[in-house]
């Protein structure tokens, strides 16, 4: 059973929240240079459908949630995805549309996230949520255009490595700027007050 199987099971999300929290202490502050609003560069991926992804085309006019990530991460990338999950969930059963939102996790690992894999891992998630991937040259151009900071750990003896990365979703809005930023360990209820601010933008 992969890691992150058992990390979404209910009863261990607590717990992984915790370490998670931990964890992200000392890791992934946001550069300075990212801090103001600012345009997000277009990008262009391939969809966990297999279908091509380019942000200004096939999301154009529309406000989005982006995570940056690994489908072989053992925590944060889950805890994210579970906190980011619960936060749509909330702003949707207060009656919000939220099917405007384009909810994406892009792949920072594109030699082990195939379309296959990610779709297999979105699934677990929510079900509007859109894995990304793409040549180790598409996820570079949008990982420095957007100033995501990532580095591929050493590989163990069994070939398993972690790839370090940010622990939090940008918010864009219409217009695709960068208006937000929504951070793992926030719970639930901040969350979809973020939610709400980027789909009213
Ligand atoms: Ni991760």
């Amino acid at each position: 059973m992969p890691a992150w199987r058992k990390i979404t099971d209910p009863s261990r999300r607590k717990l992984v929240a915790g370490l998670s929290a931990t964890l992200a202490l000392g890791a992934s502050r946001i550069p300075a240079s990212a801090r103001t609003i600012a345009p997000a560069a277009p990008f262009n991926l391939t969809s966990h459908d297999g279908r091509q992804l380019r942000s200004d085309i096939d999301f154009a006019g529309r406000p989005m949630l982006v995570y940056f990530g690994f489908t072989f991460c053992p925590d944060v990338c889950p805890t994210s995805l579970v906190s980011l999950s619960a936060g749509l969930e909330q702003v949707s059963s207060q009656g919000r549309d939220i099917a405007d939102l384009a909810f994406l996790f892009v792949s920072l690992d594109p030699d082990r996230d195939t379309p296959e894999r990610l779709a297999e891992y979105v699934d677990l998630f929510h079900p509007a949520l859109i894995g990304a991937t793409g040549t180790r040259a598409q996820i570079d151009a949008v990982a420095d255009a957007w100033k995501v900071k990532y580095a591929l750990g050493a590989p163990s003896v069994d070939g398993d490595y972690l790839v370090d990365h940010p622990s939090y979703a940008f918010g864009l809005d219409r217009s695709h700027r960068i208006v937000d930023y929504l951070w793992h360990f926030a719970p639930p209820a901040k969350l979809a007050d973020q939610i709400r601010k980027i789909l009213s933008s």
